[in-house]
């Protein structure tokens, strides 16, 4: 695998820590300290599709493609306005692709399961030119009388287009299955034949200092063995591209591994936590940025809700 286009798209409304004061008990100091988030951006009149169609027409123009050249188009995404069809569908008739597609919902590690999945697809010569999208709302998991869980998100959408390459080194996927830390609950239509209590809706839980410390040690770890196992050292990674949640995640799992700020770029502050978009934003980031340069190698990493982790090694 090979990347050889990025693109991002994100909602026009920047929301300070400030702004939020207006609907919880809160305030700018304990959001900054307890996460590091500055600002967020939420959608107003935008939709999620129209963040997905963007940040996919700009990732297929920077890798010099049309849309029809396309071979597949895999979309993470955990919830939008429809249940079905899935998210790539209505992109792929957006942006005129013909290609075949489908979502997968593994929360925040979703970009580098589906970056995984088009690997597989490339080795086997399934597909030539692959559309890889996270486009995702965050901002709708939570319930907005929570302050726990509000001030955290953002949304935000993003997509590389990869083709065969040998630039892919190497990827690690975990799920620990443990559903009670972090779960949402959707509605269902009640059917006259349910027993009651067996289906409940429900909105973001959230268990947050548990989430932190399997975020911090089951990411350091699989970070640590995937290294280990190609025969690389820290100090060999350029970018340590983590799933954006919360500063102080992101430096807990920079101190595990003794690696440098510099290795680890940020837009938490920015954006706030943007599920599985976070990590190809940050991509595209450093990459319009002129920040990352062909060849330097790089390591992807989510973990969220399941308990997933993914971390991937390439050279970019
Ligand atoms: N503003 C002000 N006070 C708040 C807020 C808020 N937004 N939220 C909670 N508090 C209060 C609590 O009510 C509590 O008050 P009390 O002491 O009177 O009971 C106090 O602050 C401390 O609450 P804790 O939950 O213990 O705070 P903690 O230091 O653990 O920080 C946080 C909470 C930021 C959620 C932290 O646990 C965390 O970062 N966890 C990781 C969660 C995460 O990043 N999830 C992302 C989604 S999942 C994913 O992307 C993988």
């Amino acid at each position: 695998m090979k990347i050889i286009g990025t693109g991002s798209a994100l909602p026009k409304k920047v929301v300070t820590n400030d702004m939020l004061t207006e609907f919880f008990d809160t305030s700018d100091e304990w959001i900054r300290t307890r996460t590091g988030i500055e600002t967020r951006r939420i959608m107003t009149d935008e939709s999620l599709l129209d963040l997905a169609i963007t940040a996919s027409r700009n990732a297929i123009e920077a890798a010099g493609l049309k849309a029809e050249d396309l071979d597949y188009i895999i979309c993470s995404n955990v919830n939008n306005n429809y249940v079905y069809p899935s998210l790539s569908c209505m992109v792929q008739g957006a942006i005129g692709a013909t290609c075949p597609c489908f979502d997968i919902r593994i929360a925040c590690a979703g970009f580098v399961y589906a970056m995984d999945i088009a690997e597989s697809f490339l080795t086997t010569g399934r597909a030539g030119k692959i559309l890889v999208l996270a486009a995702e709302e965050p901002t709708r998991f939570c319930h907005w009388k929570q302050r726990e869980t509000s001030v955290l998100f953002g949304d935000g959408a993003a997509a590389a287009v990869v083709e065969a390459g040998s630039e892919y080194m190497g990827a690690r996927m975990t799920t620990i299955s443990n559903t009670e830390v972090l779960y949402q609950r959707n509605r269902l239509e009640p059917t006259p034949f349910e027993v009651e209590g067996v289906y409940v809706d429900h909105p973001m839980v959230m268990l947050g200092r548990e989430v932190f410390r399997m975020a911090v040690s089951n990411c350091s770890a699989e970070i640590n063995h995937l290294l280990k196992s190609k025969g690389y050292q820290v100090s060999d990674v350029k970018y340590f591209i983590l799933h954006q949640a919360n500063m102080r995640i992101i430096k807990g799992i920079q101190q595990y591994l003794e690696g440098t700020d510099e290795q680890f770029p940020t837009t938490v502050q920015k954006y706030g936590n943007t599920s599985s978009a976070s990590i190809p934003i940050l991509l595209d980031e450093l990459v319009r940025d002129n920040k990352i340069a062909r060849g330097d190698l790089i390591v992807m990493s989510g973990f969220g809700s399941g308990f997933t982790t993914g971390s991937l090694l390439m050279k970019y």
